[in-house]
């Protein structure tokens, strides 16, 4: 969503702006724009559609300010249109503001300002902060507590802040202030890059990693004045706070294509590696049945297994898939009543309040505001509670650094390292890694399954990596070409079954989103409840029918698909004749315990999707309307 990005120091700040934009491109956005300040002026630039209408726009403008604001938007409030683009400014064009998150009570605030003749050229809800903002600087009597009396500027963004409600983080800069650039976060993301004589905000950190490794993350309440000179942080409050950025072990490469036409496939390549990672962190590569010692070791906190009855797991899009795998597991292998909800659906009905109940966020971003205010408000309503009521979070994420990182005691960071393209490859295989590991954590402590079961899962897990690249190996070549096939369908159906049928919701989702072709996931036996309606020649139909129990069963709902014209897709395993008669086309994957299955039947699916919609020349790593990390509502 929308990305913030900030400078002050000694260099042309627009290059850098410009540059530190183009880092956060891929969290999605529809217009962008910046602001510096020069001669005692905002010179403000902003343009709707790509980062390069905006550059297009500067090209050959003379720009030497050493201070700025820019911002990509992703609209909520308001048309992608280039009067609704950010940096907005107050009245007098003094000062300017870009925000990520949404101000709620900006309703309220504009009739106010309104009533006091401020006019308004936005429809946005973020246009209210620069107008506030004049207001308090006008009014210098304010009440600055101590510590603030000596700068006005931050001292009137500090009040403004306090009248917000809502989800934010900001960058303020000023004409009247050209040494300051202020920045306040409550509830969205933001990180400020410690240089040498100059200094950097944004809301990600690939904007930061090109010139530092040192970087502070904010937290919630917290605003900073950032001069040529230093960071200085406080409280909503008005209280210093003293911190110290920590250095980021990120390499740049990371956020590089690497020779890869797109980062969806590069990061899809990536998954064999992201695999070895998970087994290297969680797992002894020892560890056999005879030995006494634990095969897994998450680092949690020992009071998570306590009594341990229920788990809930909350998350959204494919994190909600990769939780849905984690139910198979939880209670497959370690015999736990799993719940798993959509945040957006349970922070505002919670499944009733259960004692010894773990709850588990899954976001790769750690960013998703639906998912972190489930949790806050699993946190709150169970802090009266009787001790066997009180909160067991842990969360799971491959961003431990950001706000889910914050706010839950227990992380299994999944090692994947960031992803740029919208649409979740390895971070998901990463989640699904993460849930394998706690299963197996769980199955060993509680003892419910055999400790030959566990070597045979174990040594099963180990083989995969190679399993994956032979996939990918062997089936890209060909899914392209298959690709080429759906240039004009418009509607797909996935069936899949047991662990498979969240796989056949994320193939599903993985479709829609990057190639903007309708598509259903189904668990195969409820087809002839509904969906068979929809079945003709035109409508192909991807069955996941891996060995294990419900093989057979996939096989018979694809001969009812079939029966109705359908062309029937088939993931399954290699050199299988019953399979090779069933299908017209087939996607075969190495032969596993069903148990293992979803982490190899989700790559066909995935490449399927990323041909599909490369062959129709779509913008496959940013999709029109979707962001990356949803920090909004
Ligand atoms: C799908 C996708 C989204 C995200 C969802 C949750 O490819 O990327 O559905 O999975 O927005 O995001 P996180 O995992 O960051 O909470």
């Amino acid at each position: 969503m929308c990305g913030i990005v900030g400078y002050i120091g000694m260099q042309a700040a627009s290059e850098i702006l410009l540059a530190g934009l183009e880092k956060l491109e891929y969290r999605g956005y529809d217009s962008a724009g910046i602001a510096t300040v020069g001669e005692g002026e905002i010179h403000c630039v902003r343009a709707k559609g790509k980062l390069q209408n905006l550059r297009s726009k500067l090209d050959g403008i003379e720009n030497p300010s050493q201070i700025g604001i820019g911002h990509t938007r992703w609209a909520t409030h308001g048309k992608p249109e280039e009067y609704n683009a950010h940096p907005h400014m107050d009245v007098a064009q003094r000062i300017a503001v870009v925000q990520n998150g949404i101000v709620e009570n900006f309703r309220e605030l504009r009739l106010e300002l309104q009533q006091k003749g401020h006019e308004f050229k936005s429809d946005t809800d973020t246009e209210v902060i620069p107008h506030l903002i004049a207001e308090y600087l006008a009014r210098p009597e304010s009440a600055a507590p101590a510590t603030l009396a000596s700068s006005p500027f931050l001292e009137a963004v500090r009040q403004a802040v306090n009248h917000l409600e809502g989800a934010f983080a900001i960058a303020v800069i000023s004409a009247d202030y050209s040494d300051e650039l202020i920045v306040a976060r409550q509830q969205a993301p933001l990180s400020i890059g410690f240089g040498q004589g100059e200094f950097f905000c944004a809301s990600d950190t690939p904007a930061l990693i090109p010139h530092t490794r040192a970087v502070l993350t904010m937290e919630n309440g917290e605003l900073a004045k950032l001069t040529p000179l230093g960071v200085e942080i406080y409280s909503f409050a008005g209280d210093r706070i003293k911190k110290s950025p920590r250095t980021l072990t990120w390499n740049p490469i990371v956020v590089e294509k690497q020779g890869f036409k797109h980062f969806m496939l590069k990061e899809i390549y990536e998954q064999p590696g992201v695999v070895r990672g998970c087994l290297e962190a969680y797992t002894d590569s020892t560890w056999e049945a005879s030995h006494d010692t634990p095969p897994v070791n998450l680092g949690l906190d020992e009071s998570l297994y306590e009594n341990l009855d229920r788990v809930q797991i909350l998350a959204c899009g494919t994190s909600w898939h990769a939780g849905l795998i984690g139910k198979y597991l939880l209670e497959q292998l370690a015999g736990i009543p799993t719940m798993v909800q959509y945040a957006s659906e349970f922070r505002y009905a919670g499944a009733p309040v259960t004692p010894h109940t773990l709850t588990i966020g899954v976001t790769q971003s750690g960013e998703t505001a639906d998912t972190l205010a489930a949790l806050a408000m699993e946190k709150e309503r169970r802090k009266p509670l009787k001790p066997e009521y009180q909160p067991r979070l842990l969360g799971i994420t491959n961003r431990p650094e950001s706000s889910l990182g914050h706010m839950v005691p227990n992380i299994i960071d999944t090692h994947a390292g960031i992803e740029i393209g919208v649409a979740a490859t390895k971070t998901f295989v990463a989640q699904v890694m993460a849930f394998y590991a706690l299963a197996l954590d769980l199955a060993y402590r509680r003892n419910t399954v055999s400790k030959e079961r566990i070597q045979e899962i174990l040594g099963g897990l180990r083989q995969l990596p190679g399993q994956i690249e032979l996939v990918l190996e062997s089936q890209e070549r060909y899914i392209e070409e298959l690709a080429h096939e759906f240039g004009d369908t418009q509607d797909f159906i996935f069936l899949g079954r047991g662990i498979n049928f969240p796989i056949a919701l994320e193939g599903a989702l993985k479709l829609k989103e990057i190639s903007y072709i309708h598509a259903e996931g189904y668990p195969a036996g409820e087809m002839k409840h509904g969906p068979i309606a929809l079945l003709d020649a035109k409508v192909p139909v991807v069955a996941i029918a891996m060995p294990g129990s419900v093989y057979d069963k996939v096989l018979s709902n694809a001969q009812e698909a079939k029966a109705r014209d359908a062309r029937l897709i088939g993931v399954t395993p290699m050199d299988d004749k019953e399979a090779a008669e069933t299908f017209d086309d087939l996607l075969p994957v190495p032969v596993v315990d069903e148990m293992l299955s979803p982490l190899l039947s989700v790559i066909p699916l995935q490449l399927l999707a990323y041909h599909i919609a490369a062959r129709r020349g779509l913008d496959v790593d940013q999709p029109r309307n979707l962001a990356k990390s949803v920090t909004v509502e």
